[in-house]
């Protein structure tokens, strides 16, 4: 196909994009993520830097992203302010150091932000697409993120059209953008197969300022192996959901889940998949990780609706090899819609994310480990939570080889309420925090969660803390961080040491 634009390779696209250039790039993880331009982009600013010349650009993506982009862009020092999440290790330095300005946001949020100009204006939107129109029809590839918003407000395009994705994707997309306050509506999704929008993004074609030919696998990652912890917190959250239907709480047909990121994520979702008394489901989620694709092949999981298809490149070719039964399973929409609050509280979900530590009143720090250094962002987990049916958080009762207990007085940073966590589930066990008081919570917590090596100096701090509503020292409260940040290890804590 001849196409109107100029094709150009990525190093003529990157010459075209200054120094202080905010860029809405696509990618929500590495799925979709444009590669060939921010990789050439990187050369460019080293090329600058060298001639003692600035470059840096604004970053903005649907999520995390893969090598290519932040971290090439990360390596290359070529990264002056990024939203709204990552989980590149160079990226997640220069954050912690203060070299890069880093705003962490719920996903849903940042279009709308967008649009409202609190990032300023986007210079150029550089999106990879698999196939696209002379009249500016773009059919994106295996994410969304938030592409359509990028496309539609930024000054310019330059598209990365990746002949490794089949143009037959065309079908698999669901783009739709609410309107702003006062005109917006209600977004009508009553189920998630339900289709509200369009399957590609229409730019001004005046606005394509190119177009760069790449074959180029997505840079997903694998996942670690699942170990005996990660499988048995699987099994517990299947165990519970199954009690949850039994009682009636979750109806014989479930309830459509959300997943969140990473191993522990893959690990709940592959025990789901092989617990017999989960029924088949449905997931309203935003990642879509390898362990759903079988699911779906064997019909445990009936339909996925997500922002992105987050697949090793064998899984990847898995799909594509079968994409006639995986366009009649699969939507994926933007950002904004994926982890709407309404479309959430509408449908019932039974969200379930990852903590990286859980305090005895029940609040979530997924964020910052010792309250101080960013791990990767609040993404998405933020979303589902507050307006999940049912709220779930798992984790690993320890870590760093049973040094730093996941379960601690206070939370040295608070991403999810007390408010808004209902259940809490280690390899230890379930605790149920719907319907406790604190003090209540605490016990369960302590008793159902803790590892066993950390429950005796739990105990004892809810003895010195136990006046008041909430069980809470304002002295002791971050004690068993300050243990560990002096000994390297929170175990053994002598409570006076810290008084
Ligand atoms: N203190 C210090 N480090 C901790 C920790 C704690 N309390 N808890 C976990 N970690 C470390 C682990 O040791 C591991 O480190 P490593 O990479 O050096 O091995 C790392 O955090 C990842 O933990 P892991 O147990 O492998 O879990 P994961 O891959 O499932 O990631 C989160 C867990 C919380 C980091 C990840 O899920 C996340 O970023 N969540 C926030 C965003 C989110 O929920 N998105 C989904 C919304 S849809």
């Amino acid at each position: 196909m001849s196409l109107p634009f100029p094709v150009l390779t990525a190093e003529e696209a990157a010459e075209l994009i200054a120094h202080n250039s905010t860029i809405g790039f696509s990618g929500f993880t590495a799925a979709g993520s444009a590669k060939a331009i921010p990789a050439a982009l990187a050369e460019k600013a080293l090329r600058e830097h060298a001639a003692g010349r600035e470059f840096k650009v604004g970053v903005l993506t649907g999520a995390s992203t893969g090598e290519s982009l932040d971290g090439a862009l990360a390596k290359a020092e070529a990264i002056s302010f990024r939203t709204p999440y990552q989980s590149d290790a160079t990226l997640r330095k220069q954050i912690n150091a203060g070299q890069v300005r880093f705003v962490d946001m719920h996903l849903s949020l940042l279009p709308q932000i967008v649009r409202y100009g609190y990032l300023g204006p986007i210079h150029w939107a550089v999106v990879e697409a698999c196939d696209i129109t002379p009249g500016g029809g773009i059919v994106l590839s295996t994410s969304v993120g938030a592409s359509n918003t990028y496309l539609r407000l930024a000054d310019k395009v330059l598209i990365e059209l990746n002949a490794m994705h089949p143009s037959a994707l065309l079908g698999m997309h669901d783009l739709f953008e609410p309107m702003d306050p006062p005109a917006r509506q209600e977004i009508p999704i009553y189920s998630p197969p339900d289709r509200i929008g369009s399957p590609i993004c229409v730019v001004d074609p005046k606005k394509i300022a190119g177009v760069v030919l790449t074959k180029l696998e997505d840079e997903s990652g694998g996942f670690d192996a699942a170990t005996p912890v990660t499988d048995q917190i699987g099994e517990n959250v299947a165990e519970f959901l199954v009690s949850e239907m039994k009682a009636g709480r979750v109806p014989p047909q479930f309830l459509p889940l959300q997943s969140g990121v990473g191993n522990i994520a893959n690990a709940v979702l592959g025990a789901l998949g092989r617990n017999k008394a989960v029924p088949a489901f449905e997931m309203y989620t935003e990642v879509l990780q390898d362990s759903v694709v079988p699911l779906l092949e064997e019909g445990r999981c009936t339909f996925a609706s997500t922002c992105a298809l987050t697949l090793s490149p064998e899984t990847m070719r898995r799909v594509t090899g079968n994409l006639d039964f995986f366009k009649k399973k699969i939507l994926m929409r933007p950002q904004e819609i994926t982890n709407h609050p309404e479309i959430v509280r509408r449908l019932g979900i039974v969200s379930m994310n990852t903590a990286i530590e859980v305090d005895l009143g029940g609040n979530v720090n997924s964020t910052h480990v010792m309250g101080k250094t960013m791990m990767n962002g609040i993404g998405g987990s933020g979303d589902f939570t507050r307006n999940a049916y049912l709220s779930v958080f798992s984790c690993p009762s320890t870590a760093k080889n049973g040094k730093i207990s996941a379960i601690v007085p206070l939370a040295s940073h608070m991403d999810h309420s007390e408010h808004s966590v209902q259940i809490m589930i280690t390899e230890q066990g379930v605790a149920d925090l719907r319907g406790k008081d604190p003090h209540e919570r605490a016990e369960l917590i302590i008793s159902r969660c803790a590892h066993p090596d950390y429950r005796p100096q739990l105990r004892e701090y809810l003895k010195l803390a136990k006046e008041g509503h909430e069980p809470l020292s304002l002295s002791l409260g971050l004690a068993m961080h300050r243990q560990f940040l002096r000994h390297g290890d929170m175990r053994g804590i002598d409570w006076e040491e810290f008084r």
